[in-house]
């Protein structure tokens, strides 16, 4: 067998593990061998593609190798939960500039490139750039190292505008006649840059999760082309998958928030804190002592967690009070919104992290059907994915969200530390429905005090 048909066979086995790693990936049950079967199969492209016969340089590879696996193992273990986007977004940008870098290095090798790899490292530039740029402003404004709020100014959709239009003439000069446009490569790269900077500062920074998903979709992309520049199969096979999956993730966030692609890009949501007809009535507090006497009587008892939660690192305190409810006879489930906290399955790795069995997780659909028949709802620091104002005040930016119906419950009880709003910036009825109550503080404190109350009682 020659070495070429053992390189692309190992790049087909490489391909069905990340297809399955992927499919995988879509149950909490699987997840974990989803993601090893995955990174298997890169093990295996990686090596394979060290054998190929172009390569120059084994010391500089060794290298990166190195440096990379410091920086990546560092950075993997030191990262806090609450800050995986911001993690997220700086791999986004390092896949984009890696692309970017690897375009303009094959240009580099060769000037006389034909047409069409002349055409595809335009488009790898390009994406690589933007994805760069706008996922280094994605995590600066997360991390805070930036304002969060859009940054928007007049005649901001006309520069965009113009920049697009110089893109694409250098993107096309630059295609029809490669040899002689070192310097319309170098424009284009740098007006990239630029393009990356402007898509992204004008979106409100809790919007970022859904635009980070795009970016994530960007690298994906960005990388496809790159495997047609160096007319790598996986490379092409990889990208293509993570330029897919990035896009139905950012269409499935923002289907569950109710929101058009568009008005995440556009709109500056997240920066408003107001909106929707003001609630009236009085919110009834309860203190811990009195929240057990109600849990202990009951025999159906739904958690619903949201980014307080993450906040709070209340999970294992939660798991442990679902463990003793049950010891006490109650029915224990977990309902999990597909957008609690921020960012994708946030909820379903806290759980998992405390140990939570993954048959008591349900998912939103399958627990509002008999949400009447539920005793009691703990609602641990969420707020816009259990405000009934999306299901009944049409003047309510979060009208049309679906939610999780814990006010059809029998009894609410609310974690959270004061009757500030969440995320969306609106009051929340639920608050003030006669079926709830308060139990004010921190989460993480709250459950624990119901934690004691069940050990002494
Ligand atoms: P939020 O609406 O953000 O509400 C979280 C609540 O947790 C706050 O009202 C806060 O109230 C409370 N909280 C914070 N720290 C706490 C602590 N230490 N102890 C107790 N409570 C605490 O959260 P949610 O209900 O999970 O909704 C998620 C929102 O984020 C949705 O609007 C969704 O559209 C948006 N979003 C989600 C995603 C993804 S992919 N998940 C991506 C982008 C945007 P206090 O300050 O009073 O404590």
């Amino acid at each position: 067998m020659s070495l070429q048909l053992f390189i692309n066979l190992a790049y087909i086995v490489s391909s069905v593990m990340f297809i399955f790693g992927l499919k995988m990936l879509s149950s909490p049950a699987t997840a974990r061998r989803g993601n090893m079967l995955s990174a298997l199969g890169m093990a295996i492209a990686v090596i394979v593609t060290l054998l190929d016969q172009n390569i120059i340089t084994y010391q500089w590879i060794i290298v990166g190798i190195v440096i990379g696996t410091v920086v990546g193992v560092a950075a993997a273990r030191m990262v806090a939960m609450t800050a995986m986007p911001e993690m997220v977004a700086l791999l986004n940008g390092s896949g984009g500039l890696a692309s970017l870098l690897l375009g303009w290095a094959e240009y580099q090798r060769d000037f006389g490139i034909p047409t069409f790899t002349a055409g595809v490292i335009a488009l790898t530039v390009l994406i690589g750039g933007v994805t760069f740029t706008g996922s280094v402003i994605a995590w600066a404004k997360l991390s805070g190292k930036m304002d969060g709020k859009p940054i928007l100014f007049q005649g901001q959709q006309i520069v965009n505008a113009l920049l697009l239009l110089a893109i694409l003439v250098c993107g096309i000069l630059f295609t029809i006649s490669p040899p002689t446009s070192y310097l319309i490569l170098m424009i284009l790269i740098v007006l990239s840059l630029i393009l990356g900077v402007m898509s992204v500062i004008p979106i409100g920074g809790a919007d970022m999760p859904v635009v980070i998903s795009l970016l994530n979709s960007y690298s994906g992309l960005a990388a496809c082309a790159a495997g047609f520049v160096i007319e790598n199969n996986l490379l092409i096979v990889a990208g293509a998958l993570v330029g897919a999956s990035g896009i139905i993730l950012t269409n499935i966030m923002c289907k569950a928030m109710n929101r058009s692609l568009s008005n995440v890009l556009f709109s500056g949501f997240g920066s408003a804190t107001s909106g929707g007809t003001a609630v009236e009535g009085e919110a009834k507090p309860i203190s811990a002592e009195d929240s057990y006497l109600v849990l202990e009587a009951a025999n159906s008892v739904v958690f619903v967690p949201g980014y307080g939660l993450a906040v709070a690192q209340a999970q294992h305190a939660v798991r442990e009070l679902g463990e003793l409810l049950e010891s006490n006879g109650a029915e224990v489930s977990y309902a999990i919104h597909p957008v609690a906290g921020r960012m994708p399955g946030h909820m379903n790795v806290l759980l998992a992290e405390a140990n939570v069995p993954y048959d008591q997780l349900v998912e939103m659909d399958d627990i509002n059907p008999i949400m009447e028949t539920v005793d009691i709802c703990i609602v641990v620091g969420a707020n816009d994915v259990v405000n009934p104002a999306a299901r009944e005040d049409e003047a309510s930016p979060l009208y049309g969200m679906p939610i999780i119906n814990v006010d059809k419950a029998r009894t609410v009880i609310v974690l959270k530390r004061s009757m500030r709003a969440g995320f969306a910036g609106v009051e929340n009825p639920l608050f003030f429905k006669d079926n709830t109550r308060m139990l004010f503080g921190d989460a993480k404190a709250s459950v624990q005090a119901l934690v004691r109350e069940f050990k002494e009682g």
